[in-house]
């Protein structure tokens, strides 16, 4: 058992790490960026997700130095049953264009399972946080997903995987799925704050293919603690380490698992 003063110790170290790197993104937000580009010419980093990691690492390690990490670019550190996933930068390409919808996530899995969740929005200075079992929170607000129960009347998420180029009709033929069967499709550009934002009832729901556990962790955690539903494409369980990423609110999860199917 977790105790609960662990937890909150734990919870105290997240909110310390993604503020410090939240401000580090603020602090660059109208300097100079130097971009670089990691596997293909679309998939890009700079210096400031570097940054914005080793912020973040800095805090853990210091705190819970026997803990594992799977950071997004400095990888693998260390194995424990206690293991945070970070995103130091959700939003990369936003952020090189200066495109104002960023995020850092932060989770804790122990033994396989998330019990942490921290997404922090710094230019909305919006912190979205879980924790296994006690519910979901924006700042302060308790979080609830939204009642829509017809996918008609929905408003949806979604993004596209990092091999769009190469696959760009296969992902379409989902988008044009969803476009033709609600009232919009939105591709912001951080599926960390997708999922928040599915959790707070400001889109139903979200798909998206090849997300990495650090994208989903935190997110998916919020979206549960909120009352939606996480699932792959077909409604089988939801794997941060899987393919597919299918969110909603949970009263639309059938009607897009339908929208989905036929299409895989
Ligand atoms: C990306 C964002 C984007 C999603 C990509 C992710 P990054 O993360 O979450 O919304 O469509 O699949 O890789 O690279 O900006 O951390
Ligand atoms: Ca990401
Ligand atoms: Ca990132």
């Amino acid at each position: 058992m977790t105790q609960r003063g662990d937890v909150e110790a734990f919870e105290a170290a997240a909110r310390l790490a993604v503020h410090r790197a939240g401000a580090i993104l603020k602090q660059r937000w109208n300097a100079e960026r130097r971009i670089e580009r990691k596997s293909t010419a679309i998939d890009l980093v700079t210096e400031v997700d570097r940054a914005c990691e080793q912020a973040i690492l800095d805090v853990l390690t210091s705190s819970f130095p026997e803990h594992a990490i799977l950071a997004e670019e400095s990888g693998a550190h260390g194995t424990h049953e206690f293991l945070w996933l970070v995103d130091p930068l959700d939003g990369t390409t936003n952020f090189a264009h200066q495109y104002p919808q960023v995020s850092i996530s932060v989770a804790l899995a122990r033994s396989g399972e998330t019990i942490l969740g921290m997404v922090y929005d710094p230019v909305r200075e919006e912190l979205f946080s879980a924790r296994r079992g006690s519910g979901a929170h924006l700042n302060d607000r308790r979080l609830q997903v939204s009642t829509i129960a017809d996918l008609d009347s929905s408003l949806l998420a979604s993004g596209f995987p990092y091999d769009r180029r190469e696959r760009a009709d296969y992902y379409l033929a989902f988008f044009k799925g969803f476009m033709m069967r609600t009232q919009g499709v939105r591709r912001a550009g951080s599926a960390a704050l997708d999922l928040c934002w599915v959790a707070s009832g400001r889109v139903d729901g979200f798909w998206e293919w090849k997300l990495k556990p650090w994208d989903t962790a935190a997110g998916a955690l919020i979206v549960e603690e909120a009352g939606g539903r996480m699932s792959d494409f077909e409604g089988g369980p939801f794997d941060i380490f899987g393919n597919q990423t299918l969110a909603s609110n949970g009263t639309i999860h059938e009607q897009m698992i339908e929208v989905l199917r036929p299409l895989l």
